[in-house]
């Protein structure tokens, strides 16, 4: 039996659009093996579909075409701690799962870089994908077939605390929102402000942060699917964020926090519940650095 943790995500940064992505301390499980038919299930009170439209199915199957191999069938089990279209990279984490399960159920044709590049060619874009698969902070690339990136581990002092609402927003719907064009100006306003994100993350320079998360590519339009966004991004800066985005495609939106402001999501929460928000929650998260990887109970 093959068993596996994968990482929560999250994806943009800010303005990093389809570029940027993080681990979270925040995981899904799955235990699978060959068997003679479908057998899918949930561990938890998360329902997931139990046929061939499960999404770790689907990526299991997948990569058996990709290495010229039948699937009998598949016996899968899933708990599922990552919210689900919440901007927290659920959906990736399947993909992934399914992925890395099937190389090893195979004995693992595929290399790391392979299983990148197959899991942004299913999901599209690498910035959820890659760091599930890899873990810390990776910087990423997509041709269409190839995915070029750079993982860097994190060490900080920094805490992510999720803004999560009790609504869902679909990528989908969230993508469809964005124009098809934009200025060059504002082209040039986003790139300089994801290299700002990186490279002050990665040095400490956290003052920077703020700035660095601004864009214009996403964010604007996306503010609009997300009731009340505007004031979930004051309250986190009320309380001290060096810097609030939304998360992946959204509706969650990430704050970043020093460790040391123990209060945050306290605070935060107590400040929501006043504003009436009472559907959203807040929860911190650290850094994952090691990516997917096997576990046992
Ligand atoms: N980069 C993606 C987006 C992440 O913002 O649409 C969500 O899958």
């Amino acid at each position: 039996m093959i068993k596996l943790k994968i990482p929560a995500t999250s994806a943009n940064l800010g303005a990093g659009f389809d570029a940027l992505g993080l681990a979270l301390d925040l995981y899904n499980e799955v235990e699978m093996e060959e068997y003679d038919k479908l057998d899918i299930s949930s561990a938890d009170s998360t329902p997931v579909p139990t046929d061939e439209k499960n999404l770790i199915y689907i990526s299991v199957s997948d990569l058996y075409k990709v290495c010229g191999k039948k699937l009998p069938g598949l016996r899968l089990r899933q708990v599922n701690n990552i919210p689900m279209t919440r901007g927290l990279g659920s959906s990736s984490a399947c993909i992934v799962a399914g992925l890395v399960g099937a190389n090893k159920m195979l004995g693992e044709p595929l290399s790391a870089d392979d299983l990148v590049d197959l899991a942004a060619q299913i999901e599209g874009h690498p910035d959820n994908t890659a760091p599930a698969l890899l873990g810390g902070i990776v910087t990423a690339v997509f041709d269409g077939r190839k995915v070029h990136w750079v993982k860097q581990e994190v060490f900080t002092k920094l805490k992510f605390a999720a803004i999560i609402p009790d609504f869902e927003l679909s990528t989908e719907k969230a993508r469809a929102c964005l124009p098809q064009t934009v200025s060059h100006k504002d082209a040039v306003y986003n790139l300089s402000r994801a290299a700002l994100f990186s490279a002050s993350l990665l040095t400490g320079k956290f003052e920077n942060l703020r700035t660095g998360v601004h864009d214009r590519l996403h964010q604007p339009y996306r503010t609009e699917l997300i009731p009340h966004c505007r004031e979930v991004f004051d309250i986190a800066y009320t309380h001290g964020a060096y810097a609030a985005y939304i998360s992946g495609a959204g509706p969650t939106v990430m704050a970043i926090v020093d460790d040391s402001n123990e209060y945050f999501a306290g605070k935060t929460k107590f400040s929501l519940d006043n504003a009436g928000l009472t559907g959203w929650t807040v929860r911190e998260f650290k850094i994952d650095n090691i990516g997917t990887r096997p576990f046992d109970n």
